[in-house]
């Protein structure tokens, strides 16, 4: 087997794990309930803080990005949810609302495209809820929404919470949880962290915390309330991922003398910029317009009759640029190259 060359891994997740991250992860384990656990789920609270722009705790689930999902569904909707749909992961948040036994009522706007603050408040004036669900880069168009909006307008309704799907966002452009008035906004591991995929971040507002308790159909694995309180005191509920804890603890150092999260959103911003540089350049249309593009995910329209094997996600200069046939999403149906920025 040929191990793939560091940095030249272009996927939305899984993304490029830096070697001395990988290094890292080859520590001895050590016990869940020890004192080095402890030491070490303490030392990892302020960096996260810092990262994820809260002053609230920062929950670490040893789960892809989709559990914090289903926390967010189970601990955060009473009765019923406005699910905001362009893509695949919304869908998947709507369809999770249901899976839960809940009631989902769906604003669905085409791929492509964003649900802005305007439709968002219609449509709450129309339905009554109790939360609304939203994802904020929507990986399999490349969309960013306006979240900060969007909270905004939720927040004029009476108890509406909002849950916020953070995960190709967090690390690779400004997501403020407190600022923006999230209730809840999640991240998995293996996207802008550039973390081997297997944990989830989570950050939960207090009217979160207590609405959670007030629901009884919370489960237990990503009972909001026990992680909470876990979390508080340095503890992990159940036996974590204890390497990818290892792994996070020296990325989070990284970030931190690379700049800081402020350098890696520049950066991540200077990497969409290429791509718009390059697709301007050569007449190639983005799918959202400007002001909507993803900083972590760019999604390229081709040209009408070219085949997306040999347009833009075939050639040399696609492999430098780190352009990629979208796989395992193809639901639109003009095809679309994509590119993904969430480097080490
Ligand atoms: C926006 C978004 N939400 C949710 C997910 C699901 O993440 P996971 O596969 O870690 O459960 C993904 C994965 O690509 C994603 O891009």
């Amino acid at each position: 087997m040929t191990t793939p060359a560091f940095g030249r891994f272009f996927l939305p997740g899984p993304t490029d794990v830096h070697p001395d991250v990988l290094t890292a992860m080859q520590r001895p384990m050590i016990g869940h309930r020890s004192s080095a656990m402890e030491a070490l789920l303490q030392g990892v609270a302020p960096r996260l803080a810092t990262l994820c722009r809260t002053s609230r705790p920062v929950l670490i689930g040893t789960t892809s990005a989709t559990g914090f999902m289903e926390l967010a569904v189970r601990n955060g909707i009473r009765r019923r949810a406005l699910s905001l749909v362009n893509g695949a992961f919304s869908e998947r948040f709507a369809k999770l609302v249901r899976a839960a036994g809940k009631e989902c009522v769906r604003l669905d706007v085409p791929l492509g495209c964003a649900v802005e603050p305007d439709m968002l408040r219609d449509a709450l004036r129309r339905t009554p809820v109790d939360a609304v669900t939203v994802v904020h880069s929507e990986t399999s168009t490349g969309v960013l929404q306006d979240v900060a909006g969007l909270a905004a307008v939720a927040r004029e309704f009476d108890d509406v919470l909002v849950l916020v799907d953070a995960v190709t966002s967090l690390a690779g452009s400004p997501v403020e949880p407190d600022a923006w008035g999230f209730d809840f906004a999640f991240t998995g591991s293996q996207k802008a962290l550039a973390l081997p995929p297997g944990l989830a971040l989570g950050v939960a507002s207090q009217r979160m915390l207590e609405r959670a308790k007030t629901l009884p159909d919370r489960g237990l694995y990503f009972d909001l309330v026990a992680f909470e309180e876990a979390t508080r005191k340095f503890q992990p509920t159940n036996t974590p991922a204890v390497s990818l804890l290892y792994a996070l603890e020296t990325q989070l150092a990284r970030i931190e003398r690379e700049g800081g999260i402020e350098a890696r959103w520049r950066r991540h911003d200077a990497m969409r910029q290429r791509v718009e540089t390059w697709s301007e350049e050569r007449g190639v249309a983005f799918l959202p317009r400007e002001g909507r593009r993803s900083w972590t995910v760019s999604c390229l329209k081709l040209r009408e009759g070219q085949s997306a094997k040999v347009g833009v996600a075939g050639g040399r200069l696609d492999d430098r640029l780190g352009l990629r046939r979208a796989q395992g999403l193809d639901h639109t149906d003009r095809p679309h190259g994509r590119s993904h920025a969430g480097r080490p």
